[in-house]
């Protein structure tokens, strides 16, 4: 792979972190045949929950000894910095969640601890980005253009430290075209689209035929949960998404067939907002509690990004005031207080993939207004 000479420098740096970071990216740029680094606009990092990592992770996050060069923002934590009491985290998991945070303040990221970073820092079509976390990478290559691999949260603090990605995958123009149609029924729930369309799809770049314009927020349910029940980093709706004119529509075609029957369970926690809300969403939650006006019987959890919830404080106090609880800061999936319940009701078809997993909880899907319903006791 050609480096420049400045790129040679930072590999042969006397900054251990600095160096370990370039033969990281060196390694993967290597193993994927790529030409070259690129400089990249900006970095996101996932995985930083304290459940997910555990102490080899947070040894090695201590020892970094560099500043990030580029903006480099971080995905969500295993709990709600100000309200983990209240979420039922354990004191022992809270200062191993501390020691992370504090070591990743130290290299410069910002602690912004959300999946949706594009509603923080506006990306644009044909930046080059290097995000972990699969919901913002899928939303970022196809609601926006702009053009980033799925990076592991180590290769996204690699790059954040030496600003490059190797130029490989999303980052050509050619290696982003639709491979195969996938009609969807427009009735279809965006969620439920992007997990069966994730499911039935092997490597293929999706076009998606709808017909109906889905909202923006849709498209974000679409791509988290297609990204999380397969290998998506990218999706294209017809007459919608910025490039899919840029190519020609792929003659392979597939039909989807919508079933959830397998889940059925009693909700003891309604969980609303992967990938984070928007202010829109939190706007629809609070419209939907307003219709019924009737407090919360179950546990009706919401989870947005710190920087939305300040942005929204009236749409907060007010959804509280029905007796649901706005988290901020970490979601359903990354913390371990769901792990408390049974059955978890949700609207997102990233959650419903994860929560068995992840949590070892059930679950059970229904959009957002039968979320809420049955969070009322309808
Ligand atoms: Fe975000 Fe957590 Fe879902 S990180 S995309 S809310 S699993």
């Amino acid at each position: 792979m050609y480096l420049t000479r400045e790129e040679e420098k930072l590999l042969e740096s006397d900054n251990e972190t600095v160096s370990k970071c370039m033969e990281i990216l060196v390694a993967l740029g290597e193993i994927y045949d790529a030409e070259k680094l690129i400089d990249i606009r900006c970095a996101h990092i996932s995985g930083i929950s304290y459940q997910n990592i555990g102490d080899a992770g947070v040894e090695w996050i201590e020892s970094l000894n560099a500043d990030v060069k580029v903006k480099t923002t971080v995905n969500p934590a295993g709990m709600d910095l100000q309200r983990w009491e209240e979420m039922g985290i354990e004191f022992e998991f809270f200062r191993n969640q501390m020691r992370i945070i504090k070591a990743l303040k130290k290299i410069g990221a910002e602690i912004i601890l959300t999946c949706t970073p594009y509603y923080i820092e506006e990306v644009s079509l044909g930046e080059h980005l290097a995000w972990a976390e699969s919901s913002a990478v899928i939303y970022a290559n196809s609601v926006v253009g702009a053009r980033t691999n799925r990076e592991s949260g180590i290769s996204a603090i690699a790059s954040g430290i030496t600003g490059k990605s190797p130029y490989y995958g999303l980052h050509i123009k050619e290696n982003r075209a639709p491979e195969v149609t996938v009609v969807v029924n427009k009735n279809m729930d965006a969620s439920v689209a992007g997990y069966i369309t994730g499911k039935m799809l092997k490597k293929e770049i999706p076009l998606i035929r709808i017909g109906r314009e889905l909202d923006i927020d849709e498209m974000k349910q679409m791509g988290a949960a297609m990204a999380a029940t397969g290998n998506a980093a990218i999706f294209h709706i017809e007459h919608q998404t910025p490039e899919w004119k840029d190519f020609e529509t792929p003659s392979e075609r597939i039909e989807l067939d919508a079933d959830f029957e397998e889940f059925e369970c009693e909700p003891d926690l309604i969980a609303i907002g992967c990938p984070h809300l928007s202010k829109d969403e939190l706007r629809r939650v609070l419209e939907i509690l307003e219709k019924k006006n009737r407090n919360v019987k179950k546990n009706l959890w919401i989870f947005t990004s710190r920087r939305t919830a300040e942005t929204s404080k009236g749409l907060v106090v007010k959804i509280e005031s029905y007796g649901a609880k706005v988290f901020c800061d970490t979601c359903m999936v990354v913390s371990p207080a769901t792990e408390k319940y049974d059955c978890v009701m949700v609207n997102s078809g990233k959650a419903l993939n994860y929560l068995p997993k992840l949590r070892k909880v059930n679950v059970k899907f229904g959009d957002l207004e039968e979320c809420i319903l049955n969070a009322v006791g309808e």
